[in-house]
């Protein structure tokens, strides 16, 4: 009999599931609403009899008794809060309406099940009680990756006067009452994507950018309950912004603990003017849920951005080995030079060799240079193409480091446009490395870049750019522009900013591109929905980078991470820098002139290393056995989809400290995750010669149940291991 019962509950929660699959949006009658699933979660709306549209749930309890759930005791909380009414809430939209009302009062028009780029939406359509004012809200769902997408448009359907948006959200979500903890990166530079965690009480916490740049508050946030804050296992929320101009994340916590949260562009010192007739679309609130605590939600997050937001075209292509000249040469290039180092890079394995800073007209230094997008003749009498066929017959790809955003005082194009970089008149403007920055909301300015990198792509052949984006905003006027289009330059500088680099990617598809902003000061899925790779930190020191490289991993898939070997390092070694930069998409740095033929032959062995474990480190699943954060040793390993092998990455920061504190690094054994139980694996230690190599063949389950002696002994040490199921 219970057999039966089994059987029979098997087949609901497969048929329910499989339901789940094809159509996740489902309509309910009681109560009146919508109920959205995702493999893990469920996301449930109804109307109240007011014409409310309100957020019942969010959350695992997808099979469960959602049905006939109320919104007890949580009346004040709408899908779209907006300001108007009471202020008990934190409002994702306020507006002023031509006659100087600044109080919104929504009610329920229609909800649709729409298809947007072959996913299934909600659509649910609200209108101001007497304002012209039409609100969109749409939850799209990513079943394969199990996540959802919200964002809402506005639109003015009146037909005279403009409504002034003074602040959209891209979207709110609530959490029963419960202790939370949030868990969130921040950072400056040489010190990106630090963790930190913080308990939420009662009142509200702010995460924000103001000025263009991410340290402070890279957009990604994780929510679980303090008591069942699991790494592995227990309940987490997580979600992050489509969108790399200034952004706000507001955690705010009833006296009984519900949470709100809210988040979309900061419209600090901003507004939006909507014309009759015409919409404004938020950018993408991203929100997943798991139940396999902080390594579910950060594996969740990496397969959406790497699977659903990254640029198609190189999505599932093996990111290139690369040597970037930057560290070796700084400003001072020269082709004699960078060939003798590409004949260094080409022996050693490397596929793409890019000059960074330094190559165009008059940049002797960072004083001067920036906007002037030609080849310096002084440097390169020849142009860059001589240099490049001989960099493309060694096998070697060709890249170049641009800044668009930015115009030193000292460049023709200043003198010559002083007016197109932000101001204000009567205030001084502000340098910062010696830079301003252009106001890329005009269109002239758009225009000329435009035109200075098609130019220089359509005439070199270049096949990746490193876009850098070296100073935070300040004074950011727009004198030239009409009174009520002054405030809205942040965003329409972004809308430019994005069309720029659409553009350039339409024109020249075959060119990969990497977001830099002073080391990792852009890595937003904005971003990387048009960008192929993010340059991590402008710090190289490998026992640095395995905090930054942790932290960015929280959120970010490694094959977007990139990780330079260079001469920056203390107390370890050429291989131990190796073994850090390869869990992620490796590259060089160094002074090649200066490498004997000992770091040749490292080099050599590391980067053939890396790139037969590369399809494992770019497109396996990451598990963070060891965090940096927490013991004196770290660990990471990563997964191939089915499971048939598995590459580890073990490193020793401080190993007197590890053997003697039990508390923090527990046994010596290392449990592995993510083998399948039944499999019989191969081990092998890497560095290690074959007949000396430790036993080994064990099962999944022995490998993740008791686990592998930690290989390694001494500071600064580490060791990779290749698994692979016989
Ligand atoms: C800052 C970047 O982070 C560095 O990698 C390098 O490209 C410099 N800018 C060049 O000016």
């Amino acid at each position: 009999m219970k057999n039966i019962i089994g059987i029979f509950l098997i087949s609901i929660l497969v048929s329910v599931g499989l339901q789940a699959q094809t159509n996740p949006i489902k309509e309910t009658s009681s109560p009146k609403g919508w109920l959205i699933q995702t493999k893990s979660s469920a996301y449930q709306i109804t109307v109240d009899e007011k014409g409310n549209v309100l957020p019942l749930f969010y959350g695992g309890d997808a099979l469960s008794d959602l049905k006939g759930r109320k919104a007890s005791g949580r009346e004040r909380i709408y899908e779209v809060p907006v300001r108007g009414g009471f202020a008990n809430k934190t409002p994702a939209l306020e507006v002023v309406f031509p006659d100087l009302v600044r109080d919104i009062d929504l009610e329920f028009v229609k909800a649709e099940i729409i298809d947007i780029d072959q996913r299934k939406a909600l659509a649910i359509t609200q209108k101001d009680r007497f304002y012209p004012l039409l609100v969109i809200s749409y939850i799209r769902v990513i079943p394969e990756t199990d996540i959802l997408e919200k964002w809402i448009e506005v639109k003015n359907t009146g037909k005279k006067g403009n409504i002034r948006i003074e602040n959209l959200q891209s979207g709110s979500i609530f959490l029963p009452g419960n202790a939370y903890l949030l868990t969130h990166q921040a950072g400056q530079w040489g010190h990106e994507f630090m963790l930190k965690e913080d308990l939420l009480t009662p009142g509200i916490k702010t995460l924000q950018s103001r000025d263009f740049k991410a340290f402070d508050a890279p957009s990604w946030f994780m929510i679980q309950p303090k008591d069942r804050a699991g790494k592995f296992s227990g309940p987490a929320w997580f979600g992050a912004l489509q969108y790399s101009g200034n952004r706000r994340t507001d955690f705010d916590v009833s006296y009984m603990n519900e949470l709100q949260i809210v988040t979309g562009i900061n419209f600090w010192d901003t507004w939006w003017n909507l014309e009759p007739g015409k919409t404004f679309a938020t950018p993408k609130f991203v929100i997943g849920y798991t139940e396999n605590g902080s390594e579910g939600a950060a594996q969740q997050m990496s397969a959406y951005v790497r699977k659903n937001i990254l640029p198609e075209k190189f999505r599932d292509k093996l990111r290139p080995v690369l040597y970037n000249s930057w560290y070796a040469t700084t400003f001072y290039v020269s082709e004699e030079q960078q060939l003798k180092l590409a004949q260094v890079a080409k022996d050693a394995g490397v596929e793409m060799f890019v000059i960074d800073d330094g190559w165009f007209k008059g940049r002797v230094n960072d004083h001067a240079g920036l906007g002037d997008w030609t080849v310096d003749k002084n440097k390169f009498p020849n142009g860059l193409n001589p240099m490049i066929e001989k960099i493309n017959a060694m096998g070697m790809d060709f890249g170049l480091w641009i800044e668009p955003e930015m115009v030193n005082p000292n460049s023709d194009l200043y003198r010559a446009h002083p007016d197109w970089a932000f101001h204000f008149p009567n205030r001084t403007r502000r340098e910062w490395r010696h830079q301003l920055m252009l106001n890329l909301a005009r269109e002239d300015v758009y225009q000329y870049l435009l035109k200075s990198y098609t130019d220089l792509l359509s005439q070199n052949n270049i096949k990746f750019i490193k876009w850098d984006h070296n100073r935070a905003l300040s004074e950011p006027g727009w004198p030239d522009a009409p009174a009520d289009k002054q405030r809205e330059v942040r965003i329409r500088y972004i809308e430019n900013l994005y069309r720029l680099i659409d553009e350039l990617r339409n024109r020249f598809p075959d060119v990969w591109f990497e977001s830099c902003s002073s080391g990792g000061g852009r890595p937003d899925i904005g971003m990387l929905s048009r960008m192929d790779q993010v340059w991590t930190s402008d710090n190289t020191d490998p026992l640095d980078r395995l905090f930054i490289q942790y932290g960015y991993l929280s959120a970010l898939p490694a094959n977007t991470m990139v990780a330079w070997v260079t001469d920056h390092i203390q107390n370890t070694s050429l291989e131990f820098t190796f073994d850090v930069m390869m869990s992620g998409v490796l590259g060089i740095g160094n002074d090649l002139s200066k490498w004997g033929d000992t770091e040749k032959k490292i080099a050599k062995e590391k980067i053939a290393l890396y790139k037969e474990i590369r399809p494992l480190v770019q497109q396996g699943t990451a598990h963070r056995l060891i965090s940096p954060f927490e013991d004196y040793r770290s660990a990471i390993e990563y997964v191939a989809e089915d499971a048939s092998s598995a590459v580890v990455f073990c490193y020793n920061l401080a190993d007197f400290l590890a053997r003697s504190r039990p508390d923090t690094s527990g046994s010596n054994l290392l449990q592995l995750r993510g083998l399948d139980d039944n499999k019989e694996y191969r081990i092998e230690y890497c560095g290690i010669p074959a007949d000396q190599q430790p036993q080994n063949t064990f099962t999944g389950r022995y490998l993740q149940e008791v686990g592998i002696g930690w290989p390694i002994k001494g500071e600064g040490k580490s060791r990779i291991i290749k698994i692979k199921a016989d």
